[in-house]
């Protein structure tokens, strides 16, 4: 049988950490492809290099081409500027709505039946860009932020609460930016909400800082934004697919109906298994919150209107 194949497209900081961690998990083939000439050929080339001292047996190879990404299964997208400080990720929005829908109109005839995981920011109206596109139905087309933004909320709770991380789950839903909605009703300590364990006050702090999380990193990397939790995040997502795991994970799905809104990517509680979305979960939500996430989607909405134009 053959293995698995997943071409990552951008070869930069989150294109190549997922890489490696997709390589280290030996998920599949991988293909990094980015327009940088020799940059993913020479990454790739490192990382098969990699391979007899970490003992991971797939093939990592780099091009600045899609020839080599035919009939991939998961392609993760990467390519586009990031943040640099004073930056919001909607002053990407021009540039890599160019960026992206160039990439999906040269990946989905070459691999018409892959999943697409979108990583480029503003990743709400990226994965639109590349929905539209690509014309692939919504189970294949899933955006990378609530892995990222909920594992952001469950490293704080879990520092907070100064107990391990493995025990502390959480969910962060509503669009990638600074209105996403963390739900400390939905986030637990072994199972105990941290409602029951946290002051208000102190909840609130820690919802703040994930919120600002990303702004937080690129504050203190001052030339770029974060890639090493993006890109574990991506290849999580890419691994529930692959494995067929049916991960309840907070993704950036297609919404058709589901929490009362249509036709636009917003985070939400997904299954991800074969074939990619298997199922949008719905959730209660408070009066509070559902007035947060309203605003989250507005966001969203707006950004993604103006890429529509642009395409
Ligand atoms: P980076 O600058 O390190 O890498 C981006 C790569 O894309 C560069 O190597 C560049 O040459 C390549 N690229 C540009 N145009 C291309 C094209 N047309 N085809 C192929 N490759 C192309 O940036 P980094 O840190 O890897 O971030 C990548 C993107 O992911 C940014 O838009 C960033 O904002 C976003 N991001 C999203 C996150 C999320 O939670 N959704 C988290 C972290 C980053
Ligand atoms: C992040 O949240 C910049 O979207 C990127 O780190």
């Amino acid at each position: 049988m053959a293995r698995p194949k997943i071409t990552i497209v951008g070869a930069g900081n989150v294109g190549a950490t997922a890489a490696h961690w997709a390589a280290a998990k030996e998920l599949g083939d991988v293909v990094l492809v980015d327009i940088v000439e020799g940059m993913p050929q020479g990454k790739a080339l490192d990382l098969m290099e990699t391979a007899p001292v970490e003992g991971f047996d797939v093939n990592v190879s780099g091009a600045n081409d899609y020839d080599a990404t035919v009939n991939s299964d998961v392609v993760i997208i990467t390519a586009g500027l990031a943040r640099k400080p004073g930056m919001s990720r909607d002053d990407l929005l021009q540039k890599n709505t160019a960026i992206v829908s160039g990439v999906v109109r040269e990946i989905a005839p070459r691999s018409p039946n892959s999943v697409l995981i979108i990583v480029s920011n503003p990743l709400d109206a990226m994965a639109y860009v590349a929905k539209k596109v690509s014309g692939f139905p919504r189970e294949r087309v899933i955006g990378m932020a609530g892995v990222l933004d909920s594992a952001r909320f469950r490293c704080f709770l879990a520092m907070e609460l100064d107990c391990s991380v493995e025990d502390v789950s959480a969910f962060v839903l509503g669009g990638h930016g600074d209105t996403m909605v963390p739900l400390p009703r939905y986030s637990s300590m072994a199972g105990i909400p941290v409602t029951e364990l946290l002051s208000e006050e102190r909840i609130a702090a820690l919802v703040k800082r994930t919120q600002g999380a990303g702004g937080e990193i690129v504050q203190l990397l001052k030339t770029g934004s974060a890639y090493y939790s993006p890109s574990a995040s991506a290849v999580q997502m890419a691994e529930s697919i692959i494995k067929d795991k049916k991960r309840i994970l907070p993704c950036a799905a297609y919404l058709e109906g589901e929490y009362g809104y249509t036709g636009h990517f917003l985070g939400v509680p997904c299954k991800l298994g074969a074939g990619g979305l298997q199922k949008v979960v719905e959730i209660t939500l408070t009066d509070a919150e559902k007035t947060a996430l309203d605003r989250s989607y507005a966001a969203v909405v707006e950004l993604s209107q103006i890429c529509e134009r642009m395409l």
